[in-house]
């Protein structure tokens, strides 16, 4: 692949301190356009908490992060959709009781066109069942075929894929998703791979957290590794088999961090 040499989402130095706990210890990310970065670590090497610092759930006690590469603050959920970045976070946050348009447009729903929708706040809800079933169209989730079902009574991965749906449909620039498949069977965590794939047709860069180091090898462009809080080394799937990415995420092997897309 082909390397921009200004990253699209940046992270240096980021430092998150949960009382005597050392969630993040100085790390570094970088995220170039139209790329699927792969995060792994083992349990409680802070991936979780480096992108919830990239999606403004959490705010670091030190370090920076850049967009485009100017510094930005993303302190808010909020902060960081306005600035095209959206989130799946390990635990979804859909609401099962509500369909999967309502889910797809949760906290963003459309209003009907004119007075009724600008002064009653009367939700189109025809729209967004049309606009859900074109996002959802778009990204091939074709198993779903009725927006207006209950997400409570879908599949797990059909539950994935509305969440992953929701990321692609709003944000602009980056789709950060943490561990997508780990709920998933065989089948559903291909769907959901397959989605990732067309996340990044569409032209956006994406983050994904996995243990699953298959998928990991199987979707990554780089892969980024993370240990004890911070960055350890970034590989890519041609020059480094998963026994050694596993080895280096164990702390097994160690690596003097490779420069890739430093050219
Ligand atoms: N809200 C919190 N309060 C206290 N400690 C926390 C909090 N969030 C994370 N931690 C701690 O910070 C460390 C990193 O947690 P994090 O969730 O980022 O790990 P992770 O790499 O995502 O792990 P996993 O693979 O298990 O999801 C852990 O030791 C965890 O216990
Ligand atoms: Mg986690």
């Amino acid at each position: 692949m082909n390397i921009p040499n200004t990253p699209l989402l940046e992270a240096h130095g980021l430092v998150k301190r949960y009382g005597r706990v050392t969630a993040l210890d100085g790390t570094d990310l970088e995220l170039y356009p139209g790329e699927i970065l792969a995060v792994i670590g083992d349990n409680g090497a802070g991936k979780s908490t480096l992108i919830k610092c990239l999606s403004g759930a959490v705010v670091p006690d030190e370090g920076e992060i850049r967009l485009d590469g100017g510094p930005v603050r993303l302190d808010t959920p909020l902060a960081a959709r306005s600035a095209g970045i959206e989130t799946v976070h390990q635990t979804l946050a859909v609401s099962p009781s509500l369909d999967i348009a309502s889910n797809l447009f949760l906290g963003r729903e459309l209003r009907k066109p004119g007075v009724v929708g600008a002064v009653f706040r009367t939700l189109d809800h025809k729209r967004m069942r049309e606009e859900a079933l074109r996002h959802l169209d778009a990204l091939g989730v074709m198993t779903i075929q009725n927006p207006g079902q209950a997400v409570e009574t879908l599949s797990g991965g059909q539950r994935q894929a509305v969440a992953v749906a929701r990321a692609a449909a709003f944000g602009s620039r980056v789709v950060i998703m943490d561990e997508p498949t780990a709920a998933l069977g065989v089948r559903e965590s291909h769907a959901v791979l397959d989605l990732i794939l067309r996340v990044r047709e569409s032209g956006l860069a994406v983050i994904v957290i996995s243990h699953n180091m298959p998928h990991v090898f199987e979707i990554a462009d780089r892969i980024h590794i993370q240990r004890l809080g911070r960055r350890v080394a970034t590989v890519t799937p041609d020059e480094c088999d998963m026994t050694d990415a596993v080895a280096i995420m164990t702390g097994a092997m160690t690596l003097e961090e490779p420069r890739v897309g430093d050219a």
